[in-house]
């Protein structure tokens, strides 16, 4: 695909899409944050759109905060669905490639091996259910889309809430700091992956045109908060304590999944977790 491209990358002062940008420098890449667009003012967006007619978008915008989602349900799914519903018709309109970020959250966690790209979404709290929605509406919506569902993800761009500003090494490490010992979920799992993986194996998709749908683009393979504490410790030559714990003793505000595992058959997979860690904490 030639880097006389028009395009426009959403969200782009946050974790991702910070990144994304990165990646997209040698291109012609527009980059909007909430402070240029506001993606859930619905006129301005269309007027914005037949202005600009970039030849694709990357929309990684969203709302991110999944324990808060409980209680802003109807802000939740006005970003992460009917945003999405908005530029979805806009881009079949005006014949625009869409690039949606998702996530693992739109599966219930509740089977014993991955979800593949064409697993039926279940969602069990109100974070995965707006996405989930997001999705149905771009499939509904527009042709012309690549639906990335990504895990766990981390990288140096802090999300830009400032509340929630810690990626999980980080967190770690802070607390490794604080603390003696710390108890950690040894039996929930997901995919953790690097956002300075995921931009480029994005790009690779969209440069290499490679056919439009869903893919599960994320670092493999599936490990649990304790055996992803315990390689950040060694690694780091951090001597501390680490105690598996239940995910039932563990008090968090919301359901999660529990086996989040997204398997990826449609693209060369990404490294395994450990190197991509390993680079991320050099
Ligand atoms: N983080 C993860 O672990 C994870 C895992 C799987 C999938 N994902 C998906 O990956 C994508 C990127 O996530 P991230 O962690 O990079 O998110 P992030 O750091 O929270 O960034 C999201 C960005 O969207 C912006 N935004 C929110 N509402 C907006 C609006 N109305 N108009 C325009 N921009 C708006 C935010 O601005 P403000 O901060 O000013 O609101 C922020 O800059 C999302 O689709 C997310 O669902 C994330």
């Amino acid at each position: 695909m030639s880097n006389k491209l028009k395009i426009l990358i959403t969200g782009a002062q946050g974790m991702l899409g910070k990144d994304m940008a990165e990646t997209f420098s040698d291109y012609q890449a527009i980059l909007y944050d909430k402070d240029e667009l506001d993606l859930t003012n619905f006129s301005k967006v269309k007027k914005e759109l037949n202005k600009l007619k970039p030849n694709l978008i990357i929309n990684c915008a969203a709302y991110t905060d999944v324990d808060q989602a409980k209680e802003q349900k109807d802000l939740a799914n006005l970003i992460n669905a009917e945003v999405v519903g908005n530029l979805a018709e806009i881009c079949h309109d005006l014949d625009i490639i869409l690039v949606q970020i998702s996530t693992e959250y739109v599966f219930d966690g509740q089977n014993p091996i991955d979800y593949n790209e064409d697993s039926k979404t279940s969602a069990i709290n109100v974070y995965g259910q707006s996405k989930a929605l997001g999705e149905k509406l771009l499939i509904e919506k527009c042709n012309k889309y690549y639906l990335i569902r990504t895990s766990w993800l981390y990288g140096h761009n802090l999300q830009k809430g400032k509340t929630r500003g810690m990626n999980f090494i980080d967190t770690m490490l802070k607390l490794a700091n604080e603390k003696d010992e710390l108890n950690i979920v040894n039996n929930q799992f997901s995919k953790p992956t690097y956002t300075k993986d995921l931009a480029p194996a994005i790009k690779r998709l969209i440069v290499e045109k490679y056919d439009f749908g869903i893919y599960h683009l994320i670092n493999e393979n599936i490990i649990s908060p304790y055996e992803f504490a315990q390689e950040i410790f060694k690694i780091k030559n951090i001597n501390i304590k680490v105690n598996p714990i239940s995910y039932t003793e563990y008090p968090t505000k919301i359901a999660r999944p529990i086996n989040a595992g997204l398997a990826n058959t449609k693209f060369p997979k990404l490294r395994s977790w450990k190197e991509a860690l390993r680079d991320y904490l050099k």
